[in-house]
């Protein structure tokens, strides 16, 4: 029997989410087979809520996204930590306490108290030690950072000495956590922030700032004394590195699987657009760009001349296994970092911040004691 007492924050219509939430009472779900439900401790705010909010349904659509409406309410957000309340899984008990991260582009998101998952999602137990509110805002920025490093980057989690790693975007929320894996991993690291952040930054393991507000960036990242990078990662979006790429990313014929530029953005700068790999869908130039950036990667360095440098543009690749390790990056003194931890009953204030775009951080919401 189902209890009308699972309150979510829920929009029936397109635009900013601190305007368009409200809060609504469903029934708390039932776990199908193979199924969890979840009661939320905590949830974090990602900036891709904002994107699928604002998205023309056209686009949605196409994308395969859930489009808002009146008969359709949609709960936004990814990032969550909880306890199992429900199990129709042999693989977790009622009492678990877990956390993770599942695509919230159906409309069945985190802001709610009872949110039913499936048990393959990628979520996994959470470690002793790690509260609710830090825990939730780890899935979506370290699987995404761990994939442009890692799977994309072709680093490997330590013994990278001698190699350079740039960051754009330092103190956001997938950019601090980039700095610090790129430091345990061993390698120099660059990064690009404003000056009131340039501390925070350099605290997380930045060798050498290069403060946006004032510098030209692609200038003072070629003439760094760290340059070229084994990975640029771009967590800010636009093309005004691209140019330069030949001379930022490192050609070595000892490493040539290294060098490359992966941007988690896109050419696009508005915070509100859809980014990540979709927009290779509606960005010609980037799209291009994409084909001959993977055609580098089965091509002798020689044809460099004619297909440029590798380049991707990503789209986060989450799985239990990527999460686990976020146990031992913390073990070895990683944190994401919490910008902000806000009420339930405050989650437009708390997306009010996101939307600001000067969060240090991760924007959290308490959903439940
Ligand atoms: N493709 C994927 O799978 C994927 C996954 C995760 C995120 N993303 C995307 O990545 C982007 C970043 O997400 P996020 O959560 O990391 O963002 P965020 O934390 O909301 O970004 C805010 C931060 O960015 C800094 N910033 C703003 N403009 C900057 C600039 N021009 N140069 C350097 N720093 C700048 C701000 O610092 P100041 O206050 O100093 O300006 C602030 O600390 C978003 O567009 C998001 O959608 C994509």
């Amino acid at each position: 029997m189902t209890v009308a007492n699972n309150t979510v924050w829920e929009y029936t219509r397109a635009g900013r989410l601190s305007s368009t939430i409200a809060q609504a009472a469903r029934a708390i779900p039932e776990p199908g087979p193979s199924e969890l439900v979840i009661q939320v401790r905590a949830a974090a705010l990602n900036p891709v809520d904002e994107q699928l909010a604002q998205s023309p349904p056209s686009l949605l659509s196409f994308l395969g996204c859930a489009i808002p409406s009146p008969s359709k309410p949609l709960v936004p957000t990814s990032d969550f930590a909880g306890v199992v309340v429900a199990s129709k899984s042999a693989a977790y008990v009622v009492g678990d306490e877990v956390y993770g991260q599942r695509f919230s582009a159906d409309g069945n998101g985190f802001l709610a108290t009872y949110v039913k998952v499936e048990a393959s999602a990628p979520f996994v137990k959470k470690p002793k030690g790690l509260g609710w509110t830090d825990a939730a805002a780890v899935p979506l920025v370290y699987t995404t950072v761990y994939d442009a490093l890692v799977e994309w980057g072709r680093l490997s989690m330590g013994g990278e000495e001698g190699l350079s790693v740039l960051v754009l975007g330092g103190s956001s929320g997938t950019g601090h956590v980039a700095v610090q894996m790129a430091k345990k991993m061993g390698c120099n690291v660059v990064a690009s922030c404003s000056g009131k952040n340039a501390e925070m930054v350099k605290s997380l393991g930045a060798d050498e700032i290069i403060d946006y507000t004032t510098q030209n960036v692609p200038q003072a990242a070629l003439m760094s004394r760290y340059a070229p990078y084994a990975v640029v990662l771009d967590c800010v979006g636009g093309t005004d590195l691209l140019p330069d790429l030949d001379n930022l990313l490192l050609d070595s014929p000892q490493r040539p699987e290294l060098g490359i530029y992966v941007t988690i953005v896109g050419d696009k700068t508005s915070r509100d657009a859809m980014g990540g790999a979709a927009t290779n869908l509606y960005t010609p130039a980037q799209a291009v760009r994409t084909v001959l950036g993977r055609l580098n990667d089965h091509l002798p360095r020689w044809t460099r001349g004619w297909t440029g440098r590798r380049y991707a543009c990503i789209k986060l690749n989450p799985s239990k296994d990527k999460l686990e390790s976020y146990e031992k990056f913390m073990e070895e003194g990683g944190k994401v970092i919490v910008d902000s931890v806000w009420p339930f009953g405050k989650a437009r204030e708390a997306y009010e911040r996101l939307e600001s775009a000067r969060a240090k951080g991760k924007v959290v919401v308490e959903v439940s004691k």
